[in-house]
């Protein structure tokens, strides 16, 4: 027997009828009706899915019923998940054509979809994962103790309480000397980037490591800084070498606890003597602490703005350990330059919501944010032992570099092979990148036919951006992709 639900199409956008089996479990259910209403074409390629909150409304059932049915159909390639467009249907997920009989299993395979279908991106935590309750929670006892001017225009220098809450945790789980009047709040590190550069507090040029984010540098060439790259090895930036750079340069940005996305902590020694570097050229470390709070063979190593607050900017965000869908990070600001920074935000608070901001300040000081960051780093390590497990077993000419770390890793794959793998797994429906894209366009290499061949190459794998359930499949693929490009003799063809 068959029960039957209409969801209404203005709350979800698609008219959507499911005939969903009584026997079995309602996510097998679901999953199963669904599927069978993109294989027949009744979903068109390209329509949207309700939101897991309205179909669960409208069925009846658990909202993660409806996550797990939708994570499934992904990773098989009928639907596709894009932050910003939602759960669609997949584009090449067509219906078979007529026969003249039911679809054989054959042709009722799904065609691969052109957006990923195993989401192995690096950057993003696993947005399944945000602790809606719990910062439901956090945001309603905020609102309900925040004072009445916290409704009007907000202060550019952000919160107190928030900066107050983090004062205490950034010292707690990041040994960073701070104090509420010397942080002030952003909207994350790109926007510590745009204040600081942008709106000339600092002047470049600025060295940067060889490899980081692209959007980072071309954020600062818009700004008209001038970045000079500083080579990595594994025990992160060779900053010895800032010595020799002109004596103009006089700031480096640095991703010490973890190098992006090569994956090494900057060495004690390093730490040290790029403080000292600074001293010496009166100049600034910016410190991109991204993802510090994730370390899993054991405990971080602080912030090296610990070292000297006065010659250390520290920045850090909730991009990685909760969603980077709020937008919010902070400074902890050298003395001299927080009156500045506080006027380069303008008059009033145009950036981070001073609800949202009373809302993390909560969360921080009950203590949720610990819980939250404890549970994701157990999820973390996990996912990151079972892929450098499957590639031991399955691809064994792969090497995994860094330490165990963050939400992404780095498959060193043999020199001149990168390109190969990413094409293959892009043609596989997974979506990775090459270390290449990650590296400064200044940078010389020994040169092979125009392409940089210092070292190995890299594919970057984020282990953190599928939903649990997808994940298992996603490692899956992609070790069916290595097994595939290395072959017999090692992945040296
Ligand atoms: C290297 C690096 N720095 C910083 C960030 C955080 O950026 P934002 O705070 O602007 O979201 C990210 C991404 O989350 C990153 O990959």
């Amino acid at each position: 027997m068959a029960q039957s639900w209409v969801n209404s199409a203005e709350r979800i956008g698609v008219d959507l009828h499911l005939e969903l089996s009584r026997s079995g479990s309602r996510r097998g259910a679901l999953t199963g009706a669904l599927r069978d209403a993109v294989r027949s074409g009744r979903l068109a390629p390209g329509t949207r899915l309700p939101p897991y909150r309205a179909l669960a409304a409208d069925l009846g059932v658990a909202r993660n019923t409806v996550a797990d049915a939708y994570a499934e159909l992904v990773a098989e390639g009928w639907l596709t998940a894009r932050q910003g467009s939602g759960t669609r249907v997949a584009e090449r997920a067509r219906p078979p054509e007529p026969s003249g009989g039911p679809a054989s299993p054959r042709t009722a395979v799904p065609v691969r979809s052109r957006g990923p279908v195993h989401d192995l991106r690096q950057g993003a935590p696993d947005a399944s994962a945000f602790p809606r309750a719990a910062w439901a929670t956090a945001y309603r006892r905020a609102l309900n103790a925040a004072p009445v001017a916290a409704f009007g225009p907000g202060d550019p220098q952000g919160r107190i309480e928030l900066r107050t809450a983090l004062t205490e945790y950034l010292a707690r789980s990041r040994g960073v000397r701070a104090e509420p009047g010397r942080i002030v709040i952003c909207s994350g590190f790109a926007h510590a980037l745009r204040l600081l550069y942008g709106e000339k507090v600092l002047r470049g040029p600025l060295a940067v490591e060889e490899y980081g984010l692209g959007f980072h540098r071309e954020l600062l060439a818009g700004a008209g800084v001038r970045t000079i790259p500083l080579p990595v090895d594994e025990h992160g930036a060779l900053v010895g070498e800032l010595g020799a750079l002109g004596a103009g340069v006089r700031g480096v940005l640095l991703t010490p606890a973890h190098q992006f996305p090569t994956g090494g902590p900057l060495h004690a020694e390093r730490r040290a003597a790029v403080v000292d570097w600074a001293r010496r050229r009166d100049g600034l470390v910016m410190e991109d602490d991204y993802d510090g709070e994730f370390r899993y063979d054991r405990k971080p190593v602080g912030a090296v703005q610990g070292l000297d607050p006065e010659r250390v900017v520290y920045v850090g965000s909730v991009s990685k350990s909760l969603s980077p869908a709020l937008r919010l990070g902070w400074m902890v600001l050298p003395e001299h330059l927080v009156a500045e920074v506080v006027a380069a935000k303008g008059e009033r608070e145009g950036w981070a919501s001073a609800l949202d901001q009373l809302a993390l300040a909560e969360f921080l000081s009950s203590g949720a944010y610990d819980r939250h960051v404890r549970r994701m780093r157990q999820r973390y390590r996990g996912r990151r032992d079972l892929l450098v497990a499957a590639l031991a077993e399955r691809a064994p000419w792969v090497r995994v570099s860094g330490i165990a770390a963050g939400l992404h890793a780095v498959l060193r794959v043999p020199s001149g092979r990168e390109r190969d793998v990413v094409e293959a797994a892009r043609g596989r429906g997974i979506s990775v990148d090459g270390l290449a894209e990650f590296r400064h366009p200044g940078v010389r290499g020994e040169r092979e036919g125009g392409v940089v061949v210092r070292g190995e190459d890299g594919v970057v794998v984020g282990y953190a951006a599928a939903a649990e359930r997808a994940y298992g499949v996603a490692v899956e693929a992609l070790c069916g992709v290595l097994e595939r490009c290395g072959g017999s003799d090692g992945g040296r063809r």
